[in-house]
């Protein structure tokens, strides 16, 4: 376990979109320690369908760029995690999903009701379907990364503008990836990002139903 340098309260307040990096490299085991809190983030029936690519070889950096609207952070950054969900991973994976999960105490009822139920729901989503819920758990496992990065006191950049088809072709992905998005870590150089500010939470958060404040 790497130094913790802010607590997550911290990290939460002051992480920026960060827009230019120095392009140092970053030790591989803090890299490890911020892929782990992504590993270790909750998905439905534990399927995990993330997927990571992480590129820090300065070529491939630069070919990245090319296929993510020539951001130039993409290239500065120390490395960037290409976020992917696999649309047919529980196809391979759930036999040893459920196999960890007997290890650690899963009941049969409980590893019978998964391996009826995953197939079929799975199995009967269209292409909308797979692309929400592989973002939904991408993203989770995203985050975490994230953060993580930040409590380790990196900066962070958080990226939708790239081409799915071209960021597959330069990183050779199976046909059944899709790319949800990528995150640039590294250490911030020059002027920090202005605060956009956030909505009140009156704007966006209700109690019990919607249009109710929040006592
Ligand atoms: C999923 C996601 C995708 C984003 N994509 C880009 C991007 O491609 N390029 C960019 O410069 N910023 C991108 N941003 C950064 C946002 O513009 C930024 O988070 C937002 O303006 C709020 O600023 P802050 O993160 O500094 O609070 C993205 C943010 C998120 C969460």
């Amino acid at each position: 376990m790497g130094t913790t340098l802010k607590s997550l309260a911290q990290a939460i307040r002051d992480r920026r979109a960060t827009p230019s990096f120095d392009g140092e490299p970053i030790p591989a085991g803090d890299l490890r320690q911020i892929l782990d809190a992504g590993l270790s983030m909750p998905s439905g029936y534990n399927i995990q369908p993330w997927r990571f690519v992480v590129v820090q070889h300065p070529e491939q950096r630069k070919r990245l760029r090319a296929a993510s609207y020539n951001q130039a952070k993409v290239e500065e950054a120390s490395a960037v995690i290409v976020a992917c969900g696999d649309r047919d991973g529980w196809r391979k994976d759930l036999d040893e999903v459920l196999r960890m999960g007997r290890a650690g105490g899963m009941s049969e009822s409980y590893a019978a009701q998964a391996e009826e139920f995953v197939p079929s729901y799975l199995s009967s989503f269209n292409a909308d379907q797979m692309a929400a819920w592989l973002n939904k758990h991408v993203m989770i496992a995203f985050t975490a990364m994230m953060l993580m990065a930040e409590v380790m006191g990196y900066d962070t950049a958080p990226m939708e503008g790239f081409e799915q088809q071209k960021v597959c072709e330069t990183l050779r992905l199976p046909m059944s990836y899709h790319v949800v998005a990528l995150l640039a870590i590294g250490k911030n150089q020059g002027p920090d990002k202005f605060n956009g500010g956030r909505f009140d939470m009156a704007h966006t958060v209700f109690g019990e139903e919607y249009g109710k404040p929040l006592k």
